[in-house]
Parts: structure tokens; sequence; C-alpha cells
């Protein structure tokens, strides 16, 4: 019989309620602990997914001893102190992105995990998806041949700057790049397996002091390169295109696809459909479970010096921003 994994989540804003809501379609799966700053949150959270253990405190969550995982769903400058939390009491971790606010806290954060020996995984959901995997195998497959540019954006319009929110706050480490950056930079990162040896970038500093609207180019060796913009101010098409030496390939909505086309040079295009089940946050908690269950410590989907590696791509676009955060 599949063993059941047993869930809390730490956080009971937007993405935890997400997250509840995927967790409903695998079969495999139990949502068991909440853990709040307030009772009364972890309360209504509980009462929305019928929760049986609703601790008030981080700490009781993390020491649930009916909690096989847990999902870290709290603001970007809270990851690191909750995964440490939740890694020393032996609990496997599925931690949002971006994983840190910087690379050094990544570290970190996989270090510690690797000593405990204790699972470990970015959820970085996109590449968990069926249209994901097909990606995946067309490339391998060398459906477009040499991978040579790969462009990808996410933008979306927040409207009213409000200081004191997430999105715009550098005590919370706000900011387009942190936020929803991480979606085309990821992307580009596992199609091409590395990280860019050259980054040239421009961002638009808001009223807050935080990146509304940039533009990244990154080189890689052997010539290929990759476009990738974010914003917070502004919605973009959300799609992403892979060109290679024999064709491209379109993926529309590439956080969350349903689809994508190949259109092979001199060849009609050809759509596959990928459709997802639930809301889509269940196949990142799938892949946990399947980890778990195979006694591994991180998934080959998204690997950790992946995690860190992307974390020192972002640190390096700060830098040429000049974008520092209060906490570093
Ligand atoms: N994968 C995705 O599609 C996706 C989408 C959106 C966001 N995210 C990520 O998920 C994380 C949370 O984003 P969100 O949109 O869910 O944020 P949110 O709605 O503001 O919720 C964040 C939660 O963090 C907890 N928290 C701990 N300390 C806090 C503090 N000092 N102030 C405010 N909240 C605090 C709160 O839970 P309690 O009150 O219960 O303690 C709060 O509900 C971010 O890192 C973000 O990047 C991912």
């Amino acid at each position: 019989m599949t063993k059941v994994i047993r869930w809390g989540i730490i956080g009971t804003g937007n993405i935890a309620h997400q997250f509840a809501r995927g967790l409903q379609s695998v079969s495999d799966a139990e949502l068991v602990a909440v853990g709040s700053r307030s009772q009364a949150s972890a309360d209504k959270f509980g009462d929305e997914f019928n929760v049986p253990n609703r601790h008030a405190t981080y700490e009781a969550l993390a020491s649930d001893s009916s909690v096989d995982a847990v999902y870290i769903a709290t603001l970007h400058n809270f990851h690191k102190e909750n995964a440490l939390l939740c890694l020393q009491n032996h609990k496997g971790v599925l931690l949002e992105k971006p994983f840190t606010v910087n690379a050094q806290e990544a570290e970190e954060v996989i270090n510690f995990a690797r000593e405990q020996g204790v699972f470990l995984m970015e959820a970085m959901w996109t590449r968990y998806f069926p249209a994901m995997i097909k990606l995946r195998d067309l490339l391998a497959a060398g459906a477009i041949g040499d991978i040579m540019l790969v462009q990808a954006d996410f933008g979306f319009r927040m409207g009213t700057v409000l200081p004191k929110h997430r999105i715009f706050d550098p005590d919370f480490v706000g900011g387009a790049l942190l936020d929803v950056g991480i979606y085309p930079i990821s992307l580009a990162s596992m199609i091409f397996g590395k990280q860019p040896e050259r980054i040239s970038s421009m961002a638009h500093m808001g009223e807050t002091g935080v990146d509304e609207l940039s533009a990244m180019i990154f080189g890689y060796e052997h010539n290929q390169m990759a476009i990738a913009t974010t914003a917070i101010q502004v919605n973009t098409p959300h799609e992403a295109r892979i060109s290679g030496s024999e064709g491209r390939i379109h993926m529309p909505d590439f956080w969350h696809p349903t689809e994508l086309t190949l259109f092979r040079d001199d060849q009609p295009p050809q759509t596959f459909d990928c459709p997802f089940d639930g809301n889509g946050y269940n196949y990142e908690a799938m892949e946990v479970g399947k980890c778990l269950r195979e006694g591994k410590l991180e998934s080959d989907i998204m690997p950790l010096d992946e995690s860190l590696a992307l974390m020192q791509t972002l640190d390096k676009i700060r830098a040429e921003w000049g974008l520092k955060y209060p906490m570093e």
C-alpha cells in the first residue's frame, strides 16, 4: 500500500490556501496540521480545509509528530528561519519560491538539510506540470535541434502602490525579480542546465525602492542566450519561446502551462495539449511524496544545487542594480 504523506503547512495566507486546495487532488496525501502566528488564523484555515491539528505557533507545527512534510508558505524573508526550524525537527520541507532572500541564506538551509539528512525542495511548481515534462522530453529528443535561445516573461500589474504590501515593501523583500522574475530565470536554468556566464540587465526602481520592471539578457557558453523580463506594474504575456537550430517551441502561460506548440522548420506546427489536474499545486506535492517514498533527500527535477545556483544568479542581477534588502 502506498504510504500516505501527512502534510503540515506553515502560514495561512494566499498561497497556503492554493496549496491546501491542490493537496485535495493528491490521493496519497493528507493535510493533518497547520501552523500560524495566531490560533484564530490556524482555526479558520483548519475549519476551511478540515485540518485536525491547528497550531498557534510555527514551532508547535514543526514539532507535531503526526507530520511527515511541511510546506512553507510564508513571506520570502522568513523562508530561511522557517525551513531551518522544520529541518531541525526532521520534517521534509517544500519551500516556496524564491527559495531564500539570497544565496548565502540558501547555502545555509541546504547545508543544514544535508547535515540532518532531511528532504528539502524548492516549490517551483511550474516544473512538475505535464506540459513541462513534455517540453523536457521534446528538447531531450532534439525536436528543435541545438537549443540557442530562451525568451520568457512574467509581469503583472499591481496598480496602486501599497508601500506596506509584501510586493512593494523592501522589509518583505519586495520587487518583481524575486517574486516572479524567478519563473523565467528558473525556466532558462532548467532548459540550459546551467547558469549564465554573462548577464546584462536594466531595472526601473519604483518609489518604494524595489524593482518594478526589468529586462535581463543572459549569455552562456556555446553562444546560447536567454532573455527574461519581469514586472509588478505591467501585465506581460507570460509566454516562453525556445528556439533552436531546427525549430522552436511556444508555451503560453508557461508558469502553469496546458499546451505547447512545436514549429519545426518547413513543417506544419504541432500543438500538444497537456491539461493538468486539480489547481496545479498538486504536482509539486506529488513529487515530494514520490521522493519521500523512495528515500530521496532531494528531487532530480529541482535539485538543491540548482536552487542555490539560481539564488546566486538573482544576487548577481541585484548587484548590477545596487538592490540590497534591509536585512542584508
Ligand atoms: N508558487 C506560487 O504560485 C506562489 C504564488 C504566490 C506567492 N508565492 C510565494 O509564497 C510566499 C507567500 O506569499 P503569499 O502571497 O501567500 O503571501 P501572504 O498571503 O501575505 O501570506 C504570507 C503568510 O506568511 C505568514 N507571515 C509570517 N510572518 C509574517 C509577517 N511578519 N507579516 C505577514 N505575514 C507573515 C502569515 O501567516 P500566519 O498569519 O498564518 O502566520 C501570512 O499569511 C512568498 O514567498 C511568495 O513568493 C508563491
